[in-house]
């Protein structure tokens, strides 16, 4: 018996790195998968997004957990596209319990157009929008709606300081918004009891953090740091003594989230970032 057996989950950003992780790990209790992820490049990013080759890599796993996966190229920025790939996804599989937002770009630097900062917010705010949007006429009551935010959306000066540039200051400023999001949409949805929480991680071992613009932002020291001039950079974010989570971590607070288990959690805002919010935010500060 697995804690999501016969529930269906949405994941987007599918392809790889952080979804990729999340549908394995559903799919290895029991839920069947609708992966959806864009398998193209934005132009102001400053590094390469999943390919189609990824999302079937994502398929050959769930499917190597004996379940079920609809998968389809979707651009979270465009609200049809959702509501097309998501409507066949639960015609094919028979019904929808789950939604996971998790789709992201990070575009730093100070040398990227403006234009960033509009990418950012489109692809990080408006994409958990319209995500959600799609999926809710599918949802019944026992639904569980996740998303992704960052410790950058929870901190002063994560993304939002000058060498992060416009498209830094977007990525802070849409994740704050995906907080703040999950709090008023958790409130108005609670008496169908459908929850929403947001998962806020820390620097994740994916294609994101490993990239160049991230790498600059952490060293802004040196020309061309490399992965291990940036790992010191990134433990320095951590009170624990780790430069880094993985995936795996993320996936375990979103199978939470996502399984009966939270039945009444709803509302969180569920950092897994070794601890460093709690260094980095004044405790208490509202109260
Ligand atoms: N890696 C980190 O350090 C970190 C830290 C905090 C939060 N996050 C957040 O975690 C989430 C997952 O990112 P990740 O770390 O797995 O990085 P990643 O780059 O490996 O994965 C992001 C995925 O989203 C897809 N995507 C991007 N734009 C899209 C769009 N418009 N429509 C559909 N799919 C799109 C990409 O193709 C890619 O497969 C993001 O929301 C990110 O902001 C990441």
């Amino acid at each position: 018996m697995g804690k999501l057996d016969g529930k269906v989950a949405v994941i987007t950003g599918a392809a790889r790195g952080q979804g990729r992780s999340h549908a394995v790990t559903l799919a290895e209790h029991g839920a069947d998968i609708i992966a959806l992820d864009i398998c193209a490049d934005i132009e102001t990013n400053g590094y390469a997004l999943a390919t189609e080759d990824d999302l079937e890599e994502t398929r050959r796993l769930v499917e190597k957990e004996g379940r079920r996966i609809v998968t389809a190229v979707v651009d979270v920025r465009e609200a049809s596209q959702l509501r097309e790939a998501i409507a066949a996804g639960v015609h094919e599989l028979g019904r929808l319990d789950i939604v996971v937002a998790n789709a992201g770009i990070c575009p730093l630097g100070v040398d990227v157009p403006r234009r960033a900062f509009l990418d950012s917010v489109d692809v990080n705010l408006v994409g958990v929008i319209n995500t959600v949007s799609a999926a809710y006429p599918h949802l019944t009551a026992g639904a569980s709606i996740i998303a992704t935010g960052s410790v950058a959306g929870l901190i002063k000066g994560g993304t939002d300081n000058p060498a992060s540039g416009p498209g830094g200051r977007g990525y802070s400023h849409a994740k704050q918004g995906v907080a703040r999001f999950g709090h008023d949409l958790a409130l108005q949805l609670a008496p169908e009891s459908i929850r929403v929480n947001v998962v806020h991680p820390s620097n994740c071992d994916t294609n994101m953090l490993h990239s160049e613009p991230m790498y600059k932002v952490f060293r802004p020291d040196l020309e061309s740091p490399t992965r291990e001039d940036a790992e010191a950079g990134f433990l320095g974010m951590h009170p624990m003594p780790v430069a880094y989570v993985e995936p795996r971590d993320i996936s375990q607070a979103v199978l939470f989230l996502a399984s009966d288990d939270a039945r009444y959690v709803t509302g969180l805002q569920l950092k897994v970032d070794a601890g460093a919010t709690i260094a980095l935010t004044v405790p208490f500060a509202h109260a």
